[in-house]
């Protein structure tokens, strides 16, 4: 399937404006493409008590699981207006391996620098733990 890029990615950049992180002023949009083409945005969530915080790619993810979503995830973007493109933490990475379609799953990253960089799920998390 074709993965247009740099549109999943101005749709992560969308949802990044739309944040909710007062505590850290570091505001992340993901938005993640599904074998049956549909696409879900997420933002991070943060809260007073700072272990609660909700990333923007478990948001999305959670999103398209709520919507019905039965397919797998062919690739996920994120945007941050960061110096350099931000990387999923290690529990979204484990939820995007969930989902994936494959090892091959791609993880696209931008930041105002526009330096965007693609990874593949198996890149990111290797060895992964799977029951
Ligand atoms: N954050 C994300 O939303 N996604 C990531 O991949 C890394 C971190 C959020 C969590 C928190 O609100 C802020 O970025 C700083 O850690």
């Amino acid at each position: 399937m074709e993965i247009k890029f740099l549109e999943l990615l101005e749709h992560a950049k969308k949802a990044s404006e739309n944040t909710y992180s007062p505590y850290s002023k570091f505001p992340v949009g993901a938005c993640v493409l599904y074998q049956s083409g549909n696409i879900y945005v997420g933002t991070n969530v943060e809260n007073s008590s700072y272990g609660l915080t909700l990333c923007a790619e478990r948001n999305a993810i959670s999103t398209a699981i709520a919507m019905g979503e039965k397919t797998k995830i062919v690739a996920i973007a994120i945007y941050s207006p960061t110096q350099k493109p931000c990387t999923p933490c290690g529990a979204c990475r484990q939820w995007i391996q969930e989902f994936k379609e494959s090892d091959d799953t791609k993880i696209i990253s931008d930041d105002k620098n526009s330096e965007l960089k693609i990874w593949t799920i198996d890149e990111l998390l290797p060895h992964t733990f799977e029951l």
